[in-house]
């Protein structure tokens, strides 16, 4: 998986991929990523991206010709049978987008590679989003100054879901929000830490135990952290009778 971001702002995302996991993925190859300076596409004498918006309003524009050159530059750079057979998919980090989920991370791990397109002030000229923009992504409601760490908080998700990114790829099938539930909770060594115990179960060896009281706990956090994700019907049937065992529900 390649992620090519383009930005006004390339030193950013260097400290943030040249550490841990990001790291080791690139250096396993299982992803790769170059930066783009939009900039350096800039055809103006002055290498101006921004401009004045056209009606009036506070802030400024990104201008359209830097940024579709540089989408130029990027497609020429791809390998030549990618570019025949598939252009990338271009997404731009918005506000304004959908706001992004771990299916939506699941998803765009599929593509073979992915331009992220990062906005600075007002966001970009309409005309980049007709011309070359796929999907228009948020990270949630609340505004940043620009899209360069929304793109990276993309490309770190998707990347837990590229094959050999990580370590124990089950470690993927039980975290949280893979099936509708948040993670139960973990516990490490000491077995009493400030009189606090760790649950006798977690000692007992007895797997189905364990399995059923990850599963319990799951199932309680997610009814009392995130009662909007939580979908009774969508349980399994012995889910469903592990609730009504222990009273949390009784249908
Ligand atoms: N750029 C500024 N704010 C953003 C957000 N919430 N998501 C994605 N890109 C952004």
């Amino acid at each position: 998986m390649k992620f090519h971001i383009k930005t006004l702002f390339p030193q950013n995302n260097e400290a943030y991929m040249s550490e841990s996991i990001m790291k080791k993925a690139e250096e396993k190859g299982n992803i790769e990523y170059k930066t783009w300076n939009i900039r350096d596409y800039s055809e103006s004498k002055h290498k101006k991206v921004d401009d004045y918006p056209y009606g009036g309003g506070a802030g400024m524009v990104m201008t359209p010709q830097p940024i579709v050159s540089c989408y130029n530059a990027v497609v020429d750079d791809l390998d030549a049978s990618l570019k025949q057979e598939k252009k990338p998919k271009v997404v731009y980090l918005t506000p304004k987008g959908k706001v992004f989920n771990n299916d939506m991370a699941i998803s765009l791990a599929k593509e073979e590679s992915l331009i992220l397109l990062c906005g600075h002030y007002e966001g970009v000229d309409q005309r980049v989003i007709d011309l070359i923009v796929d999907e228009e992504i948020s990270i949630g409601d609340y505004v940043l100054t620009g899209g360069e760490l929304p793109a990276l908080i993309l490309i770190d998700s998707i990347s837990r879901h590229v094959k050999g990114v990580l370590g124990h790829e089950e470690s993927l099938e039980e975290e949280s929000f893979t099936n509708g539930l948040l993670e139960y909770p973990h516990y490490t060594r000491p077995e009493v830490f400030m009189e606090k115990e760790v649950p006798k179960v977690l000692l007992s060896g007895h797997h189905k135990n364990i399995e059923s009281w990850r599963k319990l706990e799951s199932i309680k956090l997610t009814m009392k952290l995130r009662p909007d994700l939580f979908d009774y019907e969508a349980l399994s049937k012995e889910d469903k009778k592990l609730l009504k065992k222990h009273n949390i529900i009784d249908k």
